[in-house]
């Protein structure tokens, strides 16, 4: 479903060399699979070639069989519009609107009708528990219940792949595993698949695929797909 074929990038800062360096790996359909490796690994910078937000030096990005890494801007966008979803370590959601507004935009983005972004997001806030908090403010919502609030909105418009960087890092140690749990029950349903930059060991835990980085090169895999 995703395939990282041979994926340098580069970052030269005063003599140092760093980056990501040859990385191949693939993720399958429906399959939640966790980047770990140690601050500054590389886990970051391969994510955001995955989500077509940056574009290697050498090497393909190829999603549903086409390779993407190279397509104009404006190809990449839709791309990112239609077919990813994105979830960070900060929730990102929007403090003005509620939970259900905030799921509700990136259906908007895609041209659906109000009545029918309403109708989706509240599917999807039911989906991730959050039924009865859909009228509330990211402000008068725990830190998990934000983030869960952002896994919605990022499922809402149907990707086939969710990236999410350190999802976890701002909730308290208890707060992980059921959020990962949370992925683990989606990809089942939906065939989604989830690609989580993460060092938790209670993230890790809970991956059908870990890609092991180091210094920039994947070092090794475990699981199977
Ligand atoms: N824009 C940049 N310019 C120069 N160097 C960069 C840039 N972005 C990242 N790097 C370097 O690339 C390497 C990988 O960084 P990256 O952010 O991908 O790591 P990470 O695994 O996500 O770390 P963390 O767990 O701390 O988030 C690091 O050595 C970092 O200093
Ligand atoms: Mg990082």
């Amino acid at each position: 479903m995703l395939r990282l074929h041979n994926l340098t990038r580069a970052y030269e800062l005063g003599g140092e060399r760093a980056g990501v360096f040859d990385v191949s790996l693939e993720v399958p359909a429906g399959c939640l699979a966790v980047l770990a490796g140690p601050s500054g690994s590389g886990k970051t910078t391969l994510l955001q070639l995955a989500g077509l937000l940056d574009e290697p030096d050498e090497g393909e990005v190829i999603l549903q069989g086409q390779r993407v890494s190279r397509l104009p801007e404006k190809a990449r966008c839709d791309l990112r519009l239609r077919r990813l979803g994105f979830v960070f370590q900060s929730f990102n959601l929007v403090p003005v609107l509620s939970a259900l507004e905030n799921v509700m935009l990136p259906l908007q983005l895609q041209g659906l009708h109000e009545a029918a972004a309403r109708q989706r997001a509240a599917e999807t806030l039911d989906q991730v528990g959050l039924s009865e908090r859909m009228e509330h403010r990211p402000g008068q919502l725990s830190g998990g219940q934000q983030q869960r609030v952002a896994i919605a909105r990022a499922l809402a418009p149907r990707p086939v792949l969710v990236l999410a960087d350190e999802p976890t890092a701002s909730l308290d140690h208890a707060h992980g595993g059921p959020l990962m749990d949370l992925m683990a029950t989606q990809c089942k349903a939906s065939g989604v698949s989830f690609l989580v930059a993460s060092h938790d060991p209670s993230v890790i835990a809970r991956a059908n695929l870990v890609f092991r980085l180091q210094d920039g090169r994947l070092t090794a895999t475990e699981g199977a797909a």
